[in-house]
């Protein structure tokens, strides 16, 4: 059987889209990366940097390219638009970043009608909303990385709490990837446990603690963009691991930004819940039984999303 390059494109080829490469450099997983970026030197300059590890992890093409290159590109990631600064919320970005998006969007669909298209951008779930409006594409084929970030987080934390592997925790942060997320505590478990339900490893359940280290995974960016004036390390992994479940076909469930059609009482927004995603892009919705107070903060952070989406027309 004839073999099909593994090829992902990247738009935007700042610190996140760098991540995003690095990422999927270093996990080797596809054959080809194509970078476009407005500033072709920088992209040319990143393309050099990353082909020049191949003595070490093994051959991969890496090249700085147009819009054009991207039709070979089983998916595409776009990181493209501003990032935040010091203090400022990622819906601030919207304005910039929504103008950006029209002319991307228009773009894909000439050069990459069938790609998967994952967004990074932010405001990330009104990016990925509005981009499934501009494009063609059928909708289950905008993915958004959503809150696997900040669940990747939150795991983070719960293993320094626990003392245990980050990957052993389950459970999610569901909603908007920013200030209206929620940290479903009622999906949490360790080993099986629910740690809402009984202790584990001999620490009980505490409101207070739980409390504080979701405020920790909803203050983490801004902490980090204080710190270095931006954030990519770890999108840059979200990126790489989301790209992987769809060239696999791996049917992984994941906290992504998708759009909902009534689901969670929710219509006409994009946000984050687990997802079933495979070649297809999302292939299925996991429909969580969501505590009464989860549901109500879920909706809310819905209503949150619908307002700034029809603050721009959408
Ligand atoms: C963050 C950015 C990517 O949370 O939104 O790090």
């Amino acid at each position: 059987m004839e073999h099909r390059t593994r090829s992902v494109g990247i738009v935007g080829v700042g610190n996140v889209g760098v991540a995003g490469a690095y990422a999927l450099y270093l996990r080797e997983a596809c054959e080809e990366l194509v970078l476009v970026d407005m500033n072709k030197a920088r992209s040319e300059g990143e393309a050099l940097d990353l082909m020049h590890g191949q003595g070490l992890t093994g051959r991969m093409q890496v090249s700085a390219g147009e819009y054009a290159d991207l039709a070979r590109c089983q998916v595409i990631v776009v990181t493209a638009g501003v990032g935040q600064k010091p203090g400022e919320s990622r819906l601030e970005l919207l304005e910039n970043n929504a103008k950006v998006f029209k002319s991307i969007a228009e773009q894909l669909d000439r050069y990459a009608p069938s790609a998967i298209v994952v967004v990074a951008s932010n405001p990330v779930d009104v990016l990925t909303f509005m981009l499934q409006e501009l494009s063609q594409r059928p909708k289950h084929r905008i993915i958004g990385t959503g809150t696997m970030l900040d669940t990747s987080r939150l795991k983070t934390l719960l293993g320094e709490m626990y003392q245990v592997d980050p990957q052993s925790v389950h459970g999610y942060i569901l909603g908007e990837h920013g200030d209206t997320e929620l940290a479903a505590w009622s999906t949490v478990s360790i080993g099986g446990l629910a740690i809402k339900e009984q202790s584990v490893f001999g620490l009980a359940y505490s409101d207070e603690k739980l409390n504080q280290l979701a405020i920790s995974v909803k203050q983490a960016a801004y902490k980090i963009i204080e710190g270095k004036g931006y954030t990519n390390l770890a999108i840059g992994v979200v990126i790489a691991r989301l790209v992987e479940a769809i060239l696999d076909d791996s049917k992984t469930v994941l906290p992504v930004s998708v759009r909902l059609s009534g689901e969670y009482g929710l219509n006409n927004v994009a946000l984050s819940l687990p997802a079933c995603i495979g070649g297809k892009g999302v292939e299925k919705l996991v429909e969580l039984p969501l505590e009464s107070d989860e549901l109500a903060a879920l909706q809310s952070s819905g209503e949150t999303m619908r307002g700034s989406l029809s603050n721009i027309g959408f």
